[in-house]
């Protein structure tokens, strides 16, 4: 269950360097009457974050109002992989607004017509369609409702199973989150749909059989193994419209193995199956590729897209695939602020600056020094860490209770917290809250890449002797 931050203030060491300052107690004693009124007019659910109250964000850095600066390892839930404010999406941003269109509806603009023909031509063939929407939610949801069309389309009524992975996520709305991996948290819903169905996505920490060495093809290998659990649950082929995997799972930045990635392909071939990729968190450069799914040489029929598709702005999209995407036909598929013409002009920005200046590149390359530098955290702390793993930009460490495989919730806490008060942030530890997620906006210098790390290094230590 994850925590509250505490609203005591507490004084810290003083931190000034060119990349972070720390000049007042943590949280900002002047900051608390904020903190305050949102707690008081906002659900509980919003005060999970740590309480640093954000005035701005540039670059690879966040500031509040009180003279701090921290070095974001968060890039705002991997959002921000432009970097925050980054000039060139502000500019076609402001731009657009100075122009005087604000708001569009469904209705033609020339700026939309432009951002899909872009996500077009940096998207693999045959994914020739783009549907604009605004979070990852609802591009999730459409690629729901597109995947059970197509399966009635051809294989009838029976043909309308979505399977999705434990552990996974896909977002807070109904049909999102019982898609989700997370049994605890659709208790709510009461009656799920009993064609949306969770098998165990092959993860390394939790399962001996998903080692990802073992990519041989035969039966008794992972995906052999995994295979099992569709026939336990007595789902057959002809009645699943498509897998939906998390293209490698938020929770642990946990990829598949690369053989069991082509294995699921080649069965979705074979069956008239659509394998969706939600890429909301894994798209744009993030891990070294420009869709994450890429890591596993094969290709989707859909991929949901969100997050850093415009670093900053709420832009989400389904790319696939023209026959999934042309199902519907005038007016079927709308939503009111589909391609706002403002988030079309910050997402083209965007896509144009990771390519000019190869973002994608310099994640794989920052994503080298990230990892040797990790490896060293984790081999320093290895009763404490019980995985890390992730590619390029984004590593996620699992801690864990000292020399066992149990999760550490409240030590993640206290490193998340102890590395704030030093100048470092993160969000909130993330699956079960003992993961916490490395994940720099891509602009990121290796100079303050390394020196996130070393205050990392710190806090771990520092939390361990505390516990
Ligand atoms: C993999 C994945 N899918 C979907 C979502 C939902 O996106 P949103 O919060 O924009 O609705 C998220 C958000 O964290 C995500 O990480």
């Amino acid at each position: 269950m994850a925590k509250s931050f505490s609203l005591e203030p507490k004084k810290v060491a003083p931190v000034e360097t060119p990349n972070r300052r720390i000049c007042t107690e943590i949280p900002v004693p002047e900051s608390i009457p904020v903190i305050e009124k949102l707690r008081k007019f906002e659900p509980r659910s919003m005060t999970g974050q740590p309480l640093v109250v954000w005035d701005r964000a540039e670059g690879y850095n966040v500031y509040d109002k009180y003279g701090n600066k921290w070095i974001d390892f968060s890039s705002g839930v991997l959002v921000t992989n432009s970097g925050h404010a980054n000039p060139a999406v502000k500019k076609a941003a402001l731009a657009m607004i100075e122009h005087g269109l604000m708001h569009n509806y469904c209705f033609p603009t020339e700026i939309r017509s432009e951002l899909v023909e872009k996500m077009v031509e940096i998207s693999p063939d045959p994914l020739n369609k783009v549907f604009l929407l605004t979070t990852g939610s609802e591009a999730c949801e459409c690629a729901i409702k597109l995947s059970r069309t197509y399966g009635q389309s051809v294989g009838g009524k029976k043909k309308i199973k979505i399977i999705t992975f434990d552990d996974d996520f896909h977002g807070r709305t109904m049909g999102s989150q019982m898609a989700g991996g997370s049994p605890a948290s659709k208790e709510w819903i009461v009656n799920q749909d009993p064609d949306m169905n969770q098998v165990p996505f092959p993860n390394s920490f939790k399962y001996e059989w998903a080692d990802e060495t073992r990519d041989d093809y035969s039966d008794d290998n992972c995906f052999g193994i995994w295979m099992g659990f569709l026939e336990k649950q007595g789902i057959t082929p002809d009645t699943i419209a498509a897998f939906m995997p998390e293209t490698f799972q938020g929770g642990w930045a946990q990829f598949m193995p690369v053989g069991f990635a082509k294995k699921l392909r080649q069965f979705c071939d074979d069956n008239d199956i659509l394998l969706v990729f939600d890429e909301v968190q894994a798209g744009f450069g993030r891990t070294g590729k420009l869709f994450s799914f890429q890591h596993y040489g094969i290709n989707a029929d859909l991929v949901c897209c969100g997050k850093g598709i415009s670093s900053s702005l709420p832009l989400s999209a389904v790319i696939g695939r023209p026959e999934v995407m042309d199902l519907y036909g005038p007016n079927k598929m709308t939503s009111t602020h589909t391609g706002n013409p403002v988030c079309c002009a910050a997402a083209l920005a965007n896509i144009e600056y990771i390519f000019e200046n190869d973002l994608i590149g310099k994640s794989a390359a920052m994503g080298e020094v990230l990892e040797k530098r990790l490896d060293k955290i984790v081999e320093k702390y290895s009763d404490y860490i019980g995985n890390c793993k992730g590619k390029g930009l984004v590593k996620a460490m699992v801690f864990v209770k000292k020399g066992t495989k149990d999760i550490a919730p409240d030590l993640a806490h206290e490193i998340v917290k102890l590395s704030i008060e030093k100048g470092l942030l993160f969000f909130a530890p993330v699956g079960a809250g003992s993961t916490i997620k490395v994940c720099p906006p891509l602009i990121i210098t290796r100079e303050a890449l390394l020196e996130g790390l070393d205050i990392l290094d710190e806090a771990i230590a520092e939390a361990i002797l505390a516990g």
